[in-house]
């Protein structure tokens, strides 16, 4: 049983503060903390910040530090931690707001994952416990499943200096045979495109953003292209790596136009794009590179161009901001057939339960299931276990670079080690 909640204010990969807790049961403490993102919609769950600006410029968390060590705990402690969903329950009871902004969704998911963490070692007996295998069990027997890693080599948008519009540029090591293969070639190509770089522009162009893809100052999409088909090309895996895209087209829609020039200090305005010019460079691109997806290709209330590009089936359209991983939003966009994959952010959503319910939601439809960090990211690597456990086919946790990221994809594969002969690597799998 659960004995003991402790919760306290850490910083983030951004150096934010953000949630970690401490839950104590018979068999140890499990600990988790919780991310954060850039951009925040309007239907995703609500993080609570302090808003003191004269302590951590306003983003202190400590008012669901205490939520956690007063409310939560005291109407957790004593219940067993292997029923999430009652945990889960009982802490949407509490808040009784729709998008858990009372007690806050930082507070609510850290107890939610600490308590998962717990319920798999409540299970086992053993020394070792698959926090994988636990999420899979509890989604309703889903086969493990090793995800694809989506690598960002590229950084820009509001995740980076430079003055690249498009927000990731992403590899997919899709004709691996393992996990450990694919993070080899992936790693590999993110070396060689440090060379690439550094040869075209020089070596200040290989400092890197937020989620460790490189920020090279350049602002044309097919420039950053170049760079990426350069590198898969030279690390001698063309054919194996696919390009994946997350324009995060809603940070740059001003009125019905896109601002490719949005993060340059000059700001031209020479650079706007209809959403049916933007539609066309789609086309283009994914025919002279192979790309295989692309996300928030349109702003997010852009339903009409997002159902367009999506019945063209040149690529996987992958919704971020246009679902906000909100079930309602998720309905919506299976009934317009406006996307087909989710981007699972889990802190969206706001607790285990609900996030193996979007993720359901999501697979019913035959849509992909992206499992996504955030760029604001601490070292717990839950996301890892989930997207095995729930066979979501690809993860999306940054570059092969900064320790956060790094440790999604190192316990990876440590689950691929443990797994052994029973490892499935989705490979040419990964939409579904
Ligand atoms: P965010 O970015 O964490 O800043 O929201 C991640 C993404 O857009 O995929
Ligand atoms: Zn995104």
């Amino acid at each position: 049983v659960i004995t003991k909640i402790k919760a306290r204010q850490i910083l983030d990969s951004r150096g934010i503060p953000t949630v970690e807790v401490d839950l104590h049961t018979n068999k140890g403490v499990f600990r988790a903390s919780v991310p954060s993102g850039n951009s925040t919609g309007m239907y995703e769950a609500v993080e609570l910040r302090d808003g003191d600006k004269g302590v951590y410029l306003g983003n202190g968390v400590s008012k669901a530090v205490k939520n956690i060590n007063d409310k939560i705990s005291e109407a957790l402690i004593g219940m067993d931690p292997t029923l999430q969903s009652q945990i889960d329950q009982a802490m949407i009871d509490l808040d009784k707001t729709e998008k858990k902004g009372e007690l806050g969704v930082n507070a609510i998911l850290a107890v939610s994952i600490a308590a998962c963490k717990a319920g798999a070692a409540e299970k086992e007996a053993c020394l070792f416990v698959p926090l994988y295998k636990h999420i899979a069990d509890m989604s309703g027997k889903t086969n493990p499943t090793l995800p694809v890693p989506a690598f960002t080599v590229i950084s820009g948008g509001k995740h980076a200096g430079s003055t690249l519009a498009i927000q990731e540029i992403m590899i997919l090591p899709i004709g691996a045979s393992k996990f450990e293969e694919a993070l080899r070639m992936g790693t590999e190509t993110y070396h060689h495109l440090k060379a690439v770089i550094t040869e075209k522009s020089g070596a200040h162009n290989c400092n890197v953003g937020e989620d460790g893809g490189y920020a090279p100052n350049i602002s044309s999409f097919r420039e950053a292209l170049d760079l990426v088909k350069e590198a898969i090309s030279r690390s001698g895996y063309n054919e194996k790596i696919k390009i994946a895209l997350d324009v995060s087209a809603t940070n740059f829609c001003i009125g019905k136009r896109y601002d490719l020039d949005f993060q340059s200090p000059q700001k031209s305005g020479q650079n706007f794009k209809s959403a049916e010019d933007m539609l066309e460079l789609y086309k283009e691109l994914c025919s002279e590179y192979p790309i295989v997806s692309i996300e928030d290709p349109f702003d997010k209330e852009d339903w009409e161009h997002i159902k367009h590009i999506s019945s063209l089936g040149i690529c996987q359209v992958v919704g971020d901001d246009l679902l906000m991983s909100n079930a309602k939003r998720i309905e919506r966009a299976i009934t317009e057939s406006a996307c087909n994959a989710l981007l699972l952010k889990v802190n969206q959503v706001g607790t285990v339960t609900e996030v193996i319910e979007v993720v359901k939601q999501a697979k019913e439809a035959h849509w992909g299931v992206v499992t996504s960090h955030r760029c604001g990211e601490s070292v717990d690597s839950f996301i890892a276990d989930l997207s095995v456990g729930l066979a979501s086919g690809v993860i999306k946790a940054g570059a092969p670079c900064r320790g956060e990221r790094l440790e999604k994809y190192n316990q990876l594969l440590r689950i691929e080690e443990e797994l052994g002969d029973q490892a499935v690597y989705a490979g040419d799998d990964w939409r579904q």
